[in-house]
């Protein structure tokens, strides 16, 4: 009985991520890339999350305790030539990353829990400004143009499931900048991180894994 209601519930997730998925598309396909298609996007995965039902956090749990990375990425779509690509991130832990951008559109939207994302500009000496903070959560999303900047703060000790989609999928973005304030410079992501494959039903927790230092 229970295998059944999994087995429906994955159906369920499969047939409404890949409807959300043909809506974004046909919004990017009809308006392009800018902030009026931006929101287009953001209500329609605000859709998908509000079917809290279709994901929680037990089919998606967070890296284990001892891993290196505290938070993970779950692949819930992308197109044959990584467009489009959406995935959950999992985490219970606190952790914070650099200023980045993203160079494709970026798109958050709430699951569980908060997300806090603070926004920044860049300053004519080479650095950032942090121009304010939203909080992501049931019912809410941000979205970033390519080149605008973010960076995570989560403050963990409680679980988090949040949507990430952007235009195209994380490993392809090869160009990825990340600010780091010490040094006062910029750098490139490293192209992988730790990805785990959630297109088919069921979900083989590491399955895909490979090891950095980056999130998303
Ligand atoms: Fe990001």
């Amino acid at each position: 009985m229970q295998a059944t209601k999994e087995s429906t519930r994955a159906e369920e997730r499969q047939r409404a991520i890949a409807e959300t998925v043909a809506r974004v598309r046909e919004i990017e396909s009809q308006q392009g890339v800018n902030a009026q298609s931006l929101e287009a996007i953001k209500g329609e995965l605000i859709k998908l999350a509000a079917n809290t039902d279709l994901f929680p956090i037990d089919d998606f749990p967070p890296p284990e305790q001892a891993a290196g990375n505290p938070s993970c990425l779950y692949l819930l779509s992308e197109d044959d030539d990584h467009r489009f690509a959406l995935y959950a991130n999992s985490t219970n832990r606190r952790y914070s990353n650099a200023p980045h951008n993203h160079t494709t559109w970026a798109v958050i939207a709430g699951v569980h829990g908060k997300e806090p994302n603070r926004l920044y500009k860049r300053t004519d000496d080479g650095g950032v400004e942090e121009t304010g903070m939203t909080v992501v959560k049931q019912g809410t999303a941000v979205a970033f143009m390519p080149d605008e900047l973010h960076s995570l703060d989560i403050p963990g000790g409680a679980p988090m499931l949040n949507f990430h989609m952007y235009g195209l999928a994380i490993p392809q973005l090869f160009k990825r900048q990340y600010y780091n304030a010490r040094e006062h410079s910029w750098h490139y992501y490293p192209p992988h991180t730790d990805i785990r494959d959630a297109r088919s039903g069921s979900i083989e927790t590491g399955s895909s894994k490979t090891e950095s230092g980056q999130t998303a």
